[in-house]
């Protein structure tokens, strides 16, 4: 293990993504490579999410946001859907002072109002105790599909056409976006999957449009703060052209 220091010293600061979004996967696999429960790996992945924001959080990265949950993860045994819901639950209890302290604001993308009372009460809690907050903007997706985000915004804005609101050619991609989750954020720059799958699994499907893609086999228990910033070492090596030429 390298210094804490160290590891961030070999960022180029200047050269830092914006948005990073992470897909945390590959927990069932590093435990069932271990012979342990899938569960014991959902655990061991939170331990990397907590090392993962400390790193956003020294690096005064704009805005990090983790998938912890799809919306067609509801698909699973209602035994493993029961205990990643307990788990999101302890995670808030459990990490929400601390992360206020590190001037972390926190936010939520999703459905998650199709959570239980108690979730819902400590997600609106969390959020209004960090709302102030002016460091890392750290989002967890929770009950969150991009396909399902998009109709959600295309209902809504259909909705104020139908009321007179606003007229079809007032739709542009600005006022889409302002009716995204995720419309305090900017676009997501570095996109990272853990675990080997080469897909994007309906994570961020508008916000990721020009995102950097960054695979590793890694699973997420494994995902070090090292790898993290290799990483963002790659991101400051890409040629981003936007549909234009190298500038
Ligand atoms: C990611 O790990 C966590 C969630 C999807 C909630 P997985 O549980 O998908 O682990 P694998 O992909 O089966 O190894
Ligand atoms: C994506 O992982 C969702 C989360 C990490 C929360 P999945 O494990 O659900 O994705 P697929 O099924 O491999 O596409
Ligand atoms: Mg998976």
């Amino acid at each position: 293990m390298i210094k804490d220091e160290e590891l961030l010293n070999r960022v180029d600061k200047s050269k830092l993504p914006r948005h990073v979004a992470i897909i945390m996967d590959g927990n069932g696999r590093w435990a069932s490579y271990r012979g342990l429960l899938r569960s014991a790996g959902h655990s061991a992945g939170v331990k990397t999410l907590k090392k993962i924001l400390t790193v956003a959080v020294n690096l005064k990265l704009e805005a990090l946001t983790v998938y912890a949950f799809s919306t067609e993860n509801w698909k699973r045994p209602h035994a493993e859907v029961d205990f990643l819901l307990h788990l999101f639950s302890e995670y808030l209890e459990k990490e929400k002072r601390e992360m206020h302290e590190k001037n972390v604001r926190i936010n939520f993308l999703g459905r998650w109002e199709e959570f239980s009372t108690g979730i819902q009460n400590q997600i609106r809690d969390a959020t209004s105790l960090m709302k102030n907050n002016t460091g890392v903007k750290f989002s967890i997706a929770a009950n969150y599909g991009g396909q399902d985000e998009i109709l959600r915004a295309a209902q809504k804005l259909a909705d104020d056409v139908a009321k007179g609101k606003i007229s079809p050619a007032q739709i542009t991609s600005e006022l889409f976006e302002s009716a995204l989750d995720t419309c305090e954020l900017p676009p997501v720059d570095l996109l990272i999957r853990t675990s080997g799958d080469l897909r994007i699994s309906n994570f961020l499907l508008w916000q990721a449009a020009y995102a950097e893609l960054w695979f590793t086999n890694t699973t997420w228990p494994e995902f070090s703060p090292e790898e993290f910033v290799d990483a963002l070492i790659d991101f400051s090596k890409r040629d981003r052209r936007f549909g234009g030429l190298s500038s």
